[in-house]
């Protein structure tokens, strides 16, 4: 956007702004389970539009031709993206081995990205994109939902307003039967990278300060070679304590499935928690003048919020200081790392055996049971 269009949006609100400027045309290379809940945001979004998608897989591209409006490209050769000049944003879904090279391409093919966590399959690939990204004016964000959804933005204002004192322990759980070892997303490590990324981004995001000093434990459920759950605590550099528990390994074979999620701010005068049954969250405000308890949708993965902040960044080209940056989720899973290792360093005792992981696997992949299931696949190994 010019900078005399950018002045105009500044002065009308956001939807006037898109009402005079175009859609922004966005392609979304990667179209698994993320992509497609990207392509469904952006069909319900008037600011937006799909223009292309494209994946290596024919029977993505099939699944891609019954969602996608009638005009969609779709193609298996991403060039055929980047090379498209009317088209704004690149969305990066693939999974993380592809992550460094598209956004890479990003910058020489001059697009906006969103792109997918985490930014790069090692520390050495996120640290070569924030290297690539840092003298570049193009607007380039993570999805990190967390750092987007209305039940942390309450909490964290109740905890700014004084209410509960000075914020000392941050406690964050997420355990769900969800993603099981051996099922996909390969390239983003064990799942205390993967998915604990964000647990751990969102108690540095609430702490404002840097990690200080951390350790871990986890266990190695059902004989698979990594752990599954992990539980990491430890200080930050203002000295709030922090533990963060993450693991996929709750309850998977039983008959009604659950899962228990929360988090638990803990000050030097009051609380105050958070817990969801990913239909609704309920937030509990115990501060000094003022007790309160907010129940609304949960939000998931916010991917509408993502999609307005995004837009609103480049209608006033000037970047949303609530879209997440690619340095915080390069910082977020550079932790998550960290505390594999120092997991590794300690005892990590085996429960259960792989028959009882290949039971999951099959109630996920044949059965359809279990939590954040990815698109059926036609052989497990
Ligand atoms: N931010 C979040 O909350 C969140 C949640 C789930 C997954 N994720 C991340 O999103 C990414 C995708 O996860 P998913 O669950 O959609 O995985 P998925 O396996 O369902 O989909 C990945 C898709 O990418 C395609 N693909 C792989 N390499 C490609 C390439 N080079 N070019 C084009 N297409 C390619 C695959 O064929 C597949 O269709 C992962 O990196 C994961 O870490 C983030």
């Amino acid at each position: 956007m010019h900078k005399k269009d950018a002045y105009l949006c500044r002065v009308l609100n956001l939807s006037d702004c898109m009402k005079v400027y175009p859609k922004i045309k966005a392609g979304i290379i990667g179209f698994g389970r993320m992509g497609e809940m990207y392509l469904k945001e952006i069909m319900k979004n008037p600011l937006w539009k799909i223009s292309a998608i494209c994946d290596i897989d024919p029977e993505a591209l099939e699944i891609a031709s019954q969602l996608a409006p009638v005009g969609t490209k779709l193609t298996k050769d991403e060039t055929e993206i980047f090379e498209d000049e009317s088209i704004d944003v690149v969305v990066l879904s693939t999974l993380a081995d592809a992550r460094k090279k598209h956004l890479f391409k990003a910058v020489i093919y001059n697009k906006h990205a969103i792109a997918e966590k985490p930014v790069g399959a090692t520390i050495e690939e996120e640290h070569a994109v924030l290297e690539k990204l840092k003298d570049s004016s193009l607007f380039v964000t993570v999805n990190l939902p967390l750092r987007n959804a209305w039940y942390h933005k309450v909490i964290k204002e109740f905890i700014d307003s004084g209410e509960i004192g000075d914020l000392a322990i941050i406690r964050v759980c997420h355990m769900t039967p969800g993603l099981a070892p051996g099922e996909g997303h390969w390239a983003e490590g064990p799942l205390f990278h993967d998915c604990g990324m964000h647990y751990v981004d969102i108690a540095r995001w609430y702490a404002q300060s840097e990690f200080k000093t951390w350790n871990a434990q986890a266990i190695r459920m059902w004989n698979y070679e990594e752990p599954w759950w992990l539980q990491a605590n430890g200080t930050f550099q203002n000295g709030i304590v922090f533990d963060v528990t993450q693991g996929h390994v709750y309850g998977q074979l039983a008959k009604d499935l659950t899962h228990n999620g929360y988090v638990d701010l803990i000050g030097t005068k009051g609380i105050a928690r958070m817990h969801h049954n990913y239909v609704t969250a309920t937030v509990e405000l115990h501060g000094v003048t003022k007790t309160k308890v907010i129940k609304k949708p949960f939000g998931d993965k916010n991917l509408d919020i993502l999609l307005d902040l995004f837009a609103r960044s480049l209608a006033e080209g000037k970047r949303n200081a609530s879209l997440p940056k690619v340095e915080d989720a390069a910082i977020a899973s550079e932790y998550a790392w960290k505390f594999l290792e120092n997991a590794a360093l300690n005892e990590m005792p085996v429960r259960g055996d792989l028959k009882t992981l290949e039971e999951i696997r099959k109630r996920r992949n044949n059965k359809r049971i279990g939590y954040g299931l990815l698109r059926k696949k036609k052989f497990i190994e």
